[in-house]
């Protein structure tokens, strides 16, 4: 038997799309291995959002070459990078046998059928960035949570993201198509569904129907069963008053929202064309937070875009300090060729970038352990994931929120919604223990 390896880095979006490749390698007989040593076959589905990203590539690809040499491994890789850097990444690196964007993962059976039988040295798929990728089967690694993508691509061209280059226009999936996806993973025993797309409340703007991202929801929410949906990520330009009544009113849907905020300072926001400004951002968060009680929000934040005064940054800890998200993912600010952004005035030096991410984590950290105090005697409905990783005898599962719970109880109750009281809280887990079922 064959063994093959996909190594995912990015963003949900690459998850979800390593978990077809998985299922297209198991279908031509290949057994999965996360041990790259004895794969036959080795996948890297790669990211290209910042440039760190390109450096463990690297870093990889040079792991691999001697594995390559003693088994004659397949080398193929995938995703954004691939995407942005087409035969320029197979010449750079002869060892690479395919270069495949991620529209394209549907043709990995004929390309490593090529590469076998000497056909062709390299085989390279990007492009069609545009055209709606096939719909394709995917086995997920927890058997509880399962993501779809809603839409591909993206339109907002915000100046410092290379996302709509080489994701391409905006496409949403037909809103049926995604409701039977949503069913069938229900009817497979998936307790959770994550939606995905880079802006997922312009849901149907490209459709002729006047199908929405609200719509979208309320009809997810009438399959029948218990599960949970979440989405990632909506842009708060598009987060429309229908959504939050949809999210406020539905049991189904998860009482966390993801609210990328990139800037707290109006004037960098309206340098990103993010098209909102810090008082709308803040109007909107404080209005989901009324209609939507217990929700967590947590954000993306960039510290160092060009031109980011220190004036500025203190504008984003304002609104850190204000909103109290319950965590957030923060980035200082990475070049990427062929961006608005990389050719603006005013890069910020490495070193005032690095001093500014210190102090937002340290501001976020605090207000992360304020967040998490808030749970202390709640009783939580909390989805069962599987044992924890160091304990067998204690369960792991997340709250409608998002947040890690762990408590004692029988392995049985996987895949199951428990209550849980919650005893203890500390920053990025809470503990308890069963009080229903
Ligand atoms: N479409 C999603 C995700 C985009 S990529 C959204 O809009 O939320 C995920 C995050 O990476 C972004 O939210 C942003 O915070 C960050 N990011 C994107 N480009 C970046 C860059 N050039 N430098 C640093 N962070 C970046
Ligand atoms: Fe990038 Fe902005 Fe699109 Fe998100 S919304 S993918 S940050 S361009
Ligand atoms: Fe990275 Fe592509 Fe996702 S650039 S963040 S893998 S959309």
């Amino acid at each position: 038997m064959k063994n093959a390896a996909v190594i995912t880095y990015g963003c949900q979006m690459n998850v979800n799309e390593s978990a077809k490749i998985k299922k297209i390698l198991q279908n031509m007989g290949y057994n999965i291995t996360d041990d790259i040593s004895e794969a036959d076959a080795v996948f890297l589905n790669t990211c290209t959002v910042r440039e760190g990203a390109a450096t463990q590539i690297y870093g990889k690809l040079g792991e691999l070459k001697w594995i390559k040499e003693e088994r004659g491994t397949i080398i193929g890789v995938t995703g954004c990078f691939a995407q942005e850097q087409g035969d320029a990444l197979a010449k750079k690196f002869p060892m690479i046998d395919i270069v495949m964007g991620n529209q394209n993962i549907g043709k990995i059976p004929s390309a490593i059928e090529k590469i076998e039988t000497g056909d062709l040295k390299h085989v390279i798929y990007v492009g069609d960035e545009d055209e709606l990728p096939p719909r394709l089967d995917a086995d997920f690694d927890s058997k509880k949570v399962a993501s779809i993508p809603i839409g591909y691509g993206c339109n907002n061209f915000c100046t410092y993201c290379i996302v709509p280059y080489v994701r391409g226009r905006e496409r949403s999936v037909p809103l049926l198509q995604i409701v039977d996806e949503v069913r069938v993973f229900v009817e497979k025993g998936y307790k959770e569904i994550m939606l995905l797309g880079q802006n997922v409340n312009s849901y149907g703007n490209d459709l002729d129907t006047d199908d929405n991202f609200a719509k979208l929801l309320t009809e997810i929410c009438k399959i029948d069963g218990e599960f949970i949906v979440r989405f990632i990520s909506p842009h708060p330009k598009d987060f429309a008053d229908d959504v939050i009544d949809v999210i406020a009113k539905e049991e189904k849907i998860a009482k966390a929202i993801h609210l990328p905020l990139q800037s707290g300072s109006t004037r960098i926001l309206k340098a990103m064309n993010r098209k909102y400004t810090q008082d709308e951002y803040i109007a909107l968060a404080e209005k989901i937070k009324v209609r939507v009680p217990g929700v967590a929000l947590t954000a993306d934040i960039i510290v160092g875009f060009p031109g980011e005064t220190e004036e500025d940054f203190l504008e984003t800890l304002k609104v850190v300090e204000k909103i109290g998200f319950e965590s957030a993912y923060m980035f200082m600010y990475s070049i990427r060729k062929g961006t608005v952004a990389a050719t603006m005035d005013g890069q910020i030096d490495e070193k005032i970038k690095k001093e500014r991410i210190y102090r937002l984590i340290e501001l976020q950290n605090k207000k992360s352990k304020e967040s998490s105090l808030k749970y202390e005697g709640n009783i939580e409905k909390v989805l069962v994931e599987g044992p924890s990783k160091k304990n067998d005898d204690v369960l792991t599962g997340r709250t409608s929120t998002n947040k890690i719970v762990l408590f004692e109880g029988d392995k049985d109750l996987e895949g199951t919604f428990v209550d849980i009281k919650i005893n203890e809280c500390k920053t990025w887990s809470l503990y308890g223990e069963i009080v229903g079922q």
